[in-house]
């Protein structure tokens, strides 16, 4: 009898809980990578939809938790406590890293909930102004003939940047031809490009496209399986695969999390507030504009969505383990 009161209390409380979330306290958007960067716009994007969608009482604030590739932000997540108040923006490197880190701090399928995919971002291959290539053709030749005096920006192990570089690298035969520069994100890297201390980086277009429209930094390639027609800017820069790098198709996308345990009900509010937030015209716009593509298939759904994270777990383990390269 008193196991059943002790349970029934709970079970109150949850509901009480459920019933009154988001109330009046914050909702943190934890991101993996510093201010700034593509997952960060991502992130400060979708808050501002979600603060519409969750009815003007949500108060979403973006929380910059980087270091380690992306780990050390999806870690504070996957123990913070299941209430809906502490999210995790996180991109492909929830997939990269189970097999970039053979100890990594959580397990990607079994310590969240999934709250569904937000959208698509084609990588783009990219050198400091000064470097003297003005095609792929020439870039490559230039990285085989200054093998091990060049350098190659990304924003930790098991980062996109990161992932990109290894896959390129590998696709060139060129594993070893160049020192390879942490940050903590891909905006201080950033301006380490612009001002010529870095040689070159793979990049997400929502964080290139500004600096290639300005001449900032040189484009070479994309990294999607075709060439990016529909896109203004990038239209003109060719696939690697158009280059020659048989298979290389790579995009990167983000997702919505919370801890395990999180409460049924909070998490449907959530996808709900999600899913809106994903057909508002302003985030699409924004998101659009510097080359992103906003989900809208099944994967804004939590089970879909996880779906899609454990195929992209098995797809990405052959090629980190095809570089040889691990992160701790
Ligand atoms: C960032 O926001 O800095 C990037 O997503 C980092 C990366 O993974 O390359």
């Amino acid at each position: 009898m008193k196991r059943l009161l002790v349970l029934a209390a709970a079970a109150t409380a949850i509901f009480a809980h459920a019933q009154t979330f988001p109330g009046s306290k914050p909702i943190s958007i934890v991101v993996p990578f510093a201010a700034g960067g593509p997952t960060d716009r991502v992130a400060r994007d979708l808050a501002e939809a979600m603060r519409k969608s969750m009815g003007g009482g949500a108060n979403f604030v973006v929380e910059n938790v980087n270091g380690a590739g992306g780990t050390i932000g999806a870690t504070k997540v996957a123990r913070a406590a299941p209430d809906g108040h502490t999210l995790l923006l996180h991109h492909i490197g929830m997939a990269s890293a189970p097999s970039l880190y053979r100890k990594l701090a959580y397990k990607p399928l079994e310590d969240f909930e999934y709250l569904g995919m937000i959208n698509e971002v084609p990588m783009t291959l990219i050198g400091k102004p000064q470097l003297p290539a003005n095609n792929y053709r020439d870039f490559e030749n230039y990285i085989r003939a200054n093998a091990g005096k060049l350098n190659i920006a990304h924003a930790g192990l098991g980062s996109a940047s990161h992932l990109c570089g290894l896959m390129w690298q590998s696709a060139i035969k060129a594993n070893d031809a160049m020192t390879t520069i942490p940050f903590s994100g891909t905006a201080p890297a950033m301006n380490a490009l612009v001002g010529g201390q870095v040689d070159l980086m793979c990049d997400q277009t929502t964080n290139t496209t500004g600096q290639i429209e300005a001449g900032r930094v040189k484009a070479f390639a994309v990294t999607t399986a075709k060439s990016l027609s529909g896109n203004k800017l990038l239209k003109d820069y060719p696939s690697l695969q158009e280059m020659g790098l048989k298979g290389f198709d790579l995009t990167i996308w983000h997702g919505l999390y919370a801890p395990k345990g999180t409460p049924p009900a909070v998490i449907a509010q959530i996808n709900n507030a999600l899913k809106v937030a994903l057909k508002d015209p302003e985030f699409i716009k924004k998101q659009e504009g510097l080359g992103a593509v906003v989900v809208t298939d099944k994967r804004v759904e939590p089970a879909a969505h996880k779906a899609f994270v454990t195929a992209e777990i098995s797809k990405l383990k052959p090629v980190i383990e095809a570089a040889g390269k691990f992160a701790d």
